[in-house]
């Protein structure tokens, strides 16, 4: 891929403030591409992070086409980064695309451009604990149309964040408010997309839940709003008798995740039965208060490992492990984290370093 580079005529000097916190800060440059029928992707370019000209009768600000993704990149102190499983993640970005009726991109391409970008910003990438820089792909329509049909004209940027754990206080168990009166997703609609509408109809559920205490939101299944799909912008899991590891398996509304994925694979090999299926809400309720489920996690790319200390339904709460951190949550969260930050070596071909030091070559990647 021919990438024009755009000279930066005023960076920011590299800063580091305390609490990095989750998205807030953003680097001094964005990769950008365009899409229309005759030329296909066009225009690559890395050029200085900058607010986007968008007509207001872009697609995209009235019909919505737009996807997304979270990938990241982990320090690494002797080779610069490490992509994590970024593979899973151009994959579902096409995914995403095609359920949304927009173009694909080529994966290979699409690593390359990202890659070069992390090159260019690695002076940003941190490495206090628990911090990465969080690569953030968006797709989206720019067609100038009011129709209700797909855009012809695209545009795809990458942008990039340093950041610190997604929830500040790390495996400390977080309140979850489960949802009966709000849905997120349906089978048949763009649940297992990461497009976002599905985040923006959480919002206001969302909203509700903290108002009352409760930090997230689990939805149940859209029809008999009976089964457990997921957490915000996670997936869930339970821990059966301190060996099992239980979550729900894809039903068309879930998001696929890539942490969830490597849960599954991870947990057999550390002597956890791990296992995806159907789980009803009030025998999970009622598994809680016989002590039967020891622990309850989320996993997603932000937090990697989120645990919950205890559920609200209907009124009624539901306490896991008095609220403290569980010890098979706490192992998975080390093997997966010893695993994207380098600390010991990856078996299962996940990890894909980064050489920063040739900052203009492609040549200089290495696959670990
Ligand atoms: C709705 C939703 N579910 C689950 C996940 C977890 O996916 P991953 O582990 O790939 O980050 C995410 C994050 O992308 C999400 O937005």
């Amino acid at each position: 891929m021919q990438i024009r580079i755009e000279p930066l005529t005023n960076p920011r000097p590299v800063e580091f403030p305390p609490e990095l916190g989750f998205g807030r800060y953003f680097t001094n440059r964005m990769f950008t591409q365009r899409y229309s029928p005759d030329d296909g992707w066009h225009d690559a370019a890395i050029v200085a992070y900058q607010p986007l000209a968008l007509d207001p009768a872009s697609h995209v600000l009235h019909c919505g086409q737009d996807v997304f993704e979270g990938i990241k990149a982990y320090p690494r102190p002797q080779s610069g980064a490490s992509f994590f499983r970024i593979d899973q993640n151009v994959a579902r970005f096409n995914h995403s695309a095609t359920r949304m009726g927009m173009p694909v991109i080529d994966p290979e391409l699409h690593i390359e451009a990202i890659e070069q970008l992390v090159r260019m910003e690695r002076d940003w990438i941190p490495n206090q604990p628990g911090s990465a820089l969080y690569i953030r792909p968006v797709m989206l329509a720019t067609e100038k149309t009011l129709e209700v049909r797909a855009s012809r004209t695209f545009m795809h940027f990458v942008i990039l964040s340093p950041v610190g754990p997604y929830f500040g206080s790390g495996l400390a168990p977080v309140p979850v408010f489960i949802s009966h009166d709000y849905v997120r997703a349906m089978r048949g609609g763009t649940g297992e997309a990461k497009t976002i509408a599905n985040y923006a109809g959480s919002i206001f559920v969302t909203e509700e839940a903290r108002a009352r205490g409760f930090q997230q939101v689990l939805w149940l299944d859209a029809v008999e709003r009976r089964y457990v799909e997921e957490v915000g912008g996670m997936n869930i899991a339970f821990v059966y008798d301190g060996k099992q590891v239980r979550t729900p398996a894809l039903s068309g509304s879930i998001l696929p995740g890539v942490t969830r994925e490597s849960i599954l694979q991870l947990a057999p090999d550390l002597g956890f039965e791990a296992t995806e299926d159907r789980i009803d809400v009030h025998e999970m309720l009622a598994d809680i208060e016989s002590g039967r489920i020891t622990e309850a996690f989320a996993m997603g790319t932000g937090a990697v490992i989120s645990l919950v200390g205890r559920f609200g339904y209907k009124e009624k709460e539901y306490v896991i492990n008095d609220n403290r951190t569980g010890p098979v949550a706490q192992r998975l969260f080390e093997a997966l984290t010893d695993i994207q930050y380098g600390r010991v070596a990856d078996p299962y071909g996940w990890t894909r370093n980064i050489s920063v030091d040739a900052v203009d070559s492609a040549q200089s990647v290495a696959r670990a």
